[in-house]
This record gives C-alpha cells, structure tokens and sequence, in this order.
C-alpha cells in the first residue's frame, strides 16, 4: 500500500454510528471503541463529518487511554466534501489530527467528490501531505472510474491507495463498476455498510426500522426496494440457519472472497464481538456461492 510497503488492514470497524450522535448514543460507542482496542481490531475508520468531530475526539479520547507502547489500530479519517479546496485541506487534517491526539494518520480519504472544485487542487495539498509524513498514505471514497483517473493523475508520484465505498451482498451498484479498474491499479476497496446497516446481521427479518430509525425508508429500506430485500434477506437467513453460521459470517466472507476490506459498524459491545468471531468463521464455499445467487436474485 504506497510507497512506504505497508498493508491495508483486512477488517475495520467505522465510527458513523449511523448518524447518531445524541449523549445517549454517544455514551454507548466508548465502550465500543475500548473493546475494539482489547479485541486488536486492525483498522478503525472515522472522518471529520461524523458527529461534527464527536466520531474523532471520541477515538482521541480512547487512544489517550491507552497505556504508553500499548499498540494501537490502524487509523483512517476523511476529509469533508466541504473543505476540498488547497487553502482548506492541511486545517481539517490538523483538526483531526488535533481530536486524534496524533501527529500525524495512516490513511486520509477524499469523503466524496465535490464537482464544483477541481480535484487537481485537492490532491495536490493532499500529495504534500504523504511527502511531509503528516499521512502515511492518500485514498478517497464514493469515487468512480473517471474521478480515480483524475484523482491519480493529479496526485503524481502519491499513490492512491484506496477506495472506500458501499459494498455489501445487497448492494453492488457502485463497487462493480470500479472493481476491475481498482484491482488492476493496486487501489484497495474498503467495503462500507458491509452488514447492509444490520440487514446481514439478523435485523429487519419482518419489519423495517422504526421511525426515528436513520435507516427508515432509505436505500434497502426504500418502501419500493423494501419487498425485494425483504424476500432475499429472509432467504439469507434461512441459508444461515441451515448451514449453521450466522449470517454476520456469511455477509463479511463474501466482501473477503471478492478482495474487499470491509469496514463495519457496531452499536454494541456485544455486537463487536459477534461481528469479529464471525469474521473468524469462514462458511463453507458452497455456502457463500449460494448467498451470491440468493442476493443477486437467480435463487430464493
Ligand atoms: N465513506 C462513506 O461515505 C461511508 C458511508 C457510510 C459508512 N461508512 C463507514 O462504514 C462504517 C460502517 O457503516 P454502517 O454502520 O452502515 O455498516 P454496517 O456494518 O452495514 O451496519 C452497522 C449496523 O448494523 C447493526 N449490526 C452490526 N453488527 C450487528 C450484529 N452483530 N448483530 C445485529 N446487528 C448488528 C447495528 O445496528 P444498530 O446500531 O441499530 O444495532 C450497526 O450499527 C461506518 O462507521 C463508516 O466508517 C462510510
């Protein structure tokens, strides 16, 4: 992964927290970050938009509990699709580093494309940045075949080491059109939403989210999407159950068997560790093989 050799973690666990950044909610992730540290989870993902910079100084806070010399996870944040201009690029990453307590990120993602601002400007501040050492390597996110050509031709000699997209059994609209190009140019995918927001994860068997839920009616949840994935995800489960793995197993194999790092949410303590022990517990190929058909439609 660019110049300096290192390797992309496999598995990650994101902070989003699917949006939710009450006290309450707040209060649930820290216990969730300190098992994500005891657990050795390789990878953790946050950016500066999520919670305003909650996600960041919640992740701060956590590392500056760690004992001295005590390890810690590969760590990547993203900059904002509001700050992609040169002036804004090195102050949202000192801010990060700044709610980080670090000096300087492994890896800093584009969060989006932004058409209004050229993407020669921000990656240009973004290639300085790799040069200084201030980030170990340089990616982006939700970017197709044309904004990688543009993102790589303006970076230079910086590698551009990742892509982090939706990417999950369920949801394939965006990563394949990118993945022959992303595999032949040594760009990593990170698979976002790898549990389709808990749908590969046992939830919403009968009934969507509820309301106040972010979830509610968007995406998979979409009321016209809605008896598709509800047909497939029963079906899902079903298949779990029947070959007597959780379904959590199934969903992280798949992404694993298409050379995708997935990077997961967790809302719960309880939930991480049933998320990391199914990563541990590769289905049979057979398996993963008819998950594919299920979700792609061709069997139920
Ligand atoms: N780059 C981007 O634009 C972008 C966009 C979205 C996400 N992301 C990244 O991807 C990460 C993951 O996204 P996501 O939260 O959508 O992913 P996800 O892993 O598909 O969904 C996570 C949700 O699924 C449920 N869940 C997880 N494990 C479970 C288990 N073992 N049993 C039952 N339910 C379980 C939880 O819902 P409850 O909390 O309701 O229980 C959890 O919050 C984010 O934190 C972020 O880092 C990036």
């Amino acid at each position: 992964m660019g110049h300096r050799g290192r390797v992309h973690p496999p598995l990650g666990l994101g902070l989003w927290n699917l949006g939710r950044w009450t006290p309450k909610e707040e209060a649930g992730l820290r216990p969730v970050i300190d098992a994500a540290f005891e657990a050795r989870v390789p990878w953790i993902d946050t950016a500066e938009v999520y919670g305003g910079g909650r996600s960041e100084q919640l992740l701060g806070d956590a590392l500056a509990r760690l004992e001295a010399g005590a390890p810690r996870p590969f760590l990547s944040s993203k900059l904002s699709y509001d700050h992609l201009r040169a002036r804004q690029v090195r102050p949202s990453l000192q801010g990060t580093l700044r709610r980080l307590g670090l000096a300087s990120l492994d890896l800093y993602l584009v969060h989006f494309p932004n058409p209004r601002v050229p993407l020669a400007e921000t990656m240009g501040e973004l290639a300085a940045l790799e040069r200084e050492g201030k980030v170990g390597a340089v990616g982006v996110s939700n970017f197709s075949v044309e904004e990688l050509e543009a993102a790589r031709a303006a970076l230079g000699e910086t590698e551009l080491v990742a892509n982090q997209l939706p990417f999950n059994l369920l949801e394939r609209e965006e990563a394949e059109p990118v993945r022959e190009y992303c595999r032949r140019n040594g760009i990593v995918i990170e698979a976002y939403s790898p549990l389709a927001r808990g749908l590969l994860a046992g939830r919403f068997r009968t009934a969507g989210p509820r309301a106040g839920d972010p979830r509610r009616g968007r995406g998979l949840f979409d009321r016209e999407r809605w008896p598709t994935t509800r047909t497939k995800v029963r079906a899902l489960n079903a298949l779990a159950e029947e070959a007597g793995v959780p379904l959590v197993a199934i969903a992280l194999h798949w992404l694993f068997g298409q050379g995708a790092a997935p990077v997961f949410g967790s809302g719960t303590v309880e939930q991480l560790r049933a998320t990391l022990q199914a990563a541990r517990s590769p289905p049979a190929k057979g398996v993963l093989e008819r998950a594919d058909r299920i979700a792609r439609g061709d069997a139920d």
